[in-house]
């Protein structure tokens, strides 16, 4: 089996990946190609690829001007779970909120992505806010690194 490798999409090919990730998980906010692409422009994205298979794909959101808070959010897809791919993509998301100065680190995630609430509670994280945004009928939580 490959080692599972990272790429920063930038092309329509890896935004493409990256999209098709980030809607199959979060299937009530899809998002366009041109809104990854702006996304690809404020945030640092990954896409991981385990060989020529896509697994996965990150999103880490900088420190705001006023801010030391960086966001971190892992993405994997169901078939390739339970591997360690996750921890990766997360190891490799603080590592770079990090260098980008923050201080505190908070993760979003849909409460209907049980997988995702366990991982980020194992990893520290404590909930600290619950939302519904307008129209949804699945809230949000916001989760902070102890
Ligand atoms: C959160 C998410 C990224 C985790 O991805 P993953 O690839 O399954 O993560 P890992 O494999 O690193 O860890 C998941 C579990 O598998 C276990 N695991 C890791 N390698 C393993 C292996 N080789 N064999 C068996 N179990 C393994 C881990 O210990 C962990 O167990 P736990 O849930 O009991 O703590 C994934 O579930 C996901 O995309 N969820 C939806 C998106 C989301 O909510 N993201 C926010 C998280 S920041």
């Amino acid at each position: 089996m490959s080692d599972l490798r990272f790429e920063q999409p930038v092309d329509d090919a890896t935004l493409k990946d990256w999209q098709h990730v980030h809607n199959v998980i979060i299937p009530t906010h899809v998002l366009s190609l041109d809104d990854v692409r702006e996304r690809a422009g404020r945030n640092h994205l990954e896409v991981a690829y385990l060989g020529d298979v896509l697994v996965g794909c990150s999103t880490v959101r900088p420190p705001e001007d006023d801010t030391t808070t960086a966001t971190v959010i892992a993405r994997v897809l169901a078939a390739h779970r339970r591997q360690g791919f996750g921890e990766k993509l997360y190891a490799r998301g603080l590592d770079r909120a990090r260098e980008l100065g923050a201080e505190a680190i908070e993760t979003v995630i849909l409460s209907s992505n049980e997988d995702g609430v366990r991982f980020a509670q194992q990893h520290g994280f404590v909930e600290t806010e619950r939302y519904l945004l307008p129209g949804d009928t699945i809230p949000w939580i916001t989760l902070r690194l102890a």
